[in-house]
């Protein structure tokens, strides 16, 4: 029964290379939203990837996210030399599962530097322009546009605008034009036209296709619809972490 289950989620993978065109897809059994153990299966399969990625003068840009909190536990000190850069500012959600805290925690695991945004990541635009010309910040994006990798995680829409407080006012207008999906402050939908974007001095989406991968991670079959949205959007140096409930999901709808 072990062999079985290979050759099915290899059979999945095929399938979804070919419907989508991304670099790879990696997929762990069930449904992710049943089962912690399987939440972290995502994200080890996610970190052991990664480690092989390694180069000595790597850059690895990471989002934050209870996924990627668990990254950290599954990777393994390295010789080569890292540096694990935050894609974002703080976000109103704990601080463990911040970008910040994330890029610290991986550099940790690896025996690596790492950089920390000192800057919320939601700010008005009359503070975001001095503040963007602040040296510290300032070479916190520039790492973030030069950086090797990507790491972030894909969240439901409103799940992600509530764990951020944003305003009524917000949530209706996501509501309104239809939001399935967040990522590293962009609100899509369902068609992957992007609805809403977080004013950051963080990642930009355009800075992903020049990367040399980027990995995404999203288990739970509530997460179905805003994956198969991000699919409108991934840059096809794509590798995508996802479980059997939303790898079957993208390849039949
Ligand atoms: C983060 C992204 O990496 O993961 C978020 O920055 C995304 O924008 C989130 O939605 C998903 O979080 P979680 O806790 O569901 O893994």
């Amino acid at each position: 029964p072990y062999i079985t289950t290979i050759d099915r989620r290899s059979d999945l993978a095929r399938g979804l290379r070919e419907k989508f065109g991304l670099k790879d897809f990696f997929i762990v059994n069930g449904d992710a939203d049943q089962s912690p153990e399987l939440q972290k299966e995502l994200s080890k399969m996610m970190a052991e990837e990664l480690q092989k990625m390694f180069f000595d003068g790597a850059v690895i840009s990471v989002a934050g996210g209870s996924t990627m909190a668990n990254v950290g536990n599954y990777l393994k000190p390295t010789d080569e030399k890292l540096l694990f850069v935050p894609a974002r500012g703080g976000l109103g959600e704990e601080v463990g599962n911040q970008a910040n805290s994330i890029a610290s925690r991986l550099a940790v695991a690896t025996g690596s530097g790492h950089k920390v945004l000192y800057a919320p990541d939601n700010v008005g635009e009359n503070v975001l322009e001095p503040l963007k010309l602040e040296p510290a910040v300032k070479e916190v994006t520039e790492l973030n546009q030069a950086s090797d990798f990507v790491l972030h995680g894909i969240g439901e829409a409103f799940t992600m605008a509530k764990r951020r407080n944003v305003s009524e006012d917000v949530l209706g207008q996501l509501r309104e034009k239809g939001a399935v999906g967040e990522t590293f402050g962009y609100y899509f939908n369902a068609e992957g036209d992007i609805l809403r974007k977080v004013k950051t001095i963080g990642l930009q989406l355009e800075d992903l296709e020049s990367k040399q991968a980027v990995l995404a991670v999203a288990g739970g079959s509530s997460k179905k619809e805003a994956v198969r949205a991000y699919m409108k959007i991934a840059p096809k140096n794509t590798l995508l972490f996802i479980d059997e409930t939303i790898a079957e999901y993208l390849l039949n709808s």
